[in-house]
């Protein structure tokens, strides 16, 4: 199979002066794309910052031979959002690909221990930070008819406890890809979005103790997730609008599906009928993977023309 190349092609990684942000611009810069390696240096819960870890991940990618730039500014602000873009397109012209990947954990304990201030700092990085950058770049990648966003969710969302500010932030991430990739599918624009749920060893996974870090890093290292982002954002990225776990050398299919259900002839569902189809509701043979909202309401008997709403879509 031929080598998947990135020559001439731009891409910015946020949250790349360390961790998995690095292993995707290295492996991008070393396919030959040019990259702008933004991080704000900050720490794991948000505080801070340190324009020193984007510098020293540009400096090493262009000790090894490759082409970058680094950024120290905030994804979680719009306009410093709209500035790391901006920035892209004075250096180079262009931006091809996206990989949202700055991400902090603020929010931990229990629900009822959570600030408002934890809630909107886990949210105001991956949730705002990917919206920002995205619509920075929606009208330039929608006019040119090419893009590659990778977003990064989390298994979080299969749930992981009652500090959920951090899977809340990924869960609106998952919903604005999912929106935008069914805009793009249904405008038939080469813009393609997918999300990924990394496991791999960082600075994040140290709060598993040394031993699981240890594991970690030998058995989930940041390298082996870099493979399927550069599949993704390459121009032969075969989807739009799909979720991958992605670790320890492999990946696979996450995906909303559903069932086809229970429907009486008329809406006049009771709770106890409800109660007494609920296997049929929960059932999973023959379940669906709707390509969009408007494909699921398809799935109801009725006679809304529920696929003249696709074309609106944009
Ligand atoms: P990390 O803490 O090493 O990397 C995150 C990077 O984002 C840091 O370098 C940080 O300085 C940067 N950052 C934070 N706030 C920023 C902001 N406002 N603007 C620009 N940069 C900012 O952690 P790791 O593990 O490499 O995480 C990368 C992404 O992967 C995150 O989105 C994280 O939520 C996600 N993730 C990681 C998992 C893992 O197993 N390590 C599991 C699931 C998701």
């Amino acid at each position: 199979m031929n080598e998947l190349r990135f020559d001439g092609k731009v891409a910015i990684v946020t949250g790349a002066g360390g961790g998995l942000g690095k292993a995707y611009a290295k492996l991008l810069a070393a396919r030959g794309a040019k990259v702008l390696v933004n991080d704000l240096g900050g720490d794991t819960t948000g505080q801070g910052a340190d324009a020193g870890y984007a510098a020293a991940v540009a400096a090493e990618i262009r000790a090894a031979g490759g082409v970058a730039e680094a950024d120290s500014r905030s994804v979680a602000d719009s306009r410093s959002a709209q500035a790391i873009v901006d920035h892209a397109m004075d250096l180079w012209g262009d931006v091809d690909i996206l990989v949202n990947n700055a991400g902090i954990v603020r929010s931990t304990g229990t629900l009822d221990q959570v600030s408002d201030y934890d809630y909107r700092t886990d949210m105001s990085v991956s949730a705002d930070g990917s919206f920002y950058l995205m619509r920075s770049l929606w009208r330039h990648m929608w006019d040119k008819n090419y893009g590659r966003i990778v977003n990064v969710c989390s298994s979080s969302l299969f749930g992981l406890g009652s500090a959920v500010p951090y899977p809340a932030a990924k869960g609106a991430v998952l919903g604005i890809t999912r929106g935008i990739a069914a805009a793009t599918t249904v405008q038939k624009r080469d813009v393609r979005v997918n999300i990924i749920m990394p496991i791999a060893a960082s600075r994040m996974t140290e709060q598993f103790g040394p031993e699981i870090q240890g594991i970690m890093a030998r058995e989930f290292p940041p390298e082996a997730v870099a493979p399927v982002v550069a599949m993704l954002a390459h121009e032969s990225c075969p989807c739009n609008g799909e979720i991958f776990s992605v670790g320890g050398g492999g990946y696979r299919r996450i995906f909303l599906g559903a069932t086809p259900g229970y429907q009486r002839n008329d809406p006049h569902l009771t709770p106890e009928e409800a109660l007494a189809h609920f296997d049929d509701a929960m059932r999973l043979d023959g379940f669906a993977i709707p390509a969009n909202g408007m494909a699921e309401a398809a799935m109801y008997h009725s006679s809304v023309p529920w696929d003249a709403f696709v074309q609106s879509m944009r």
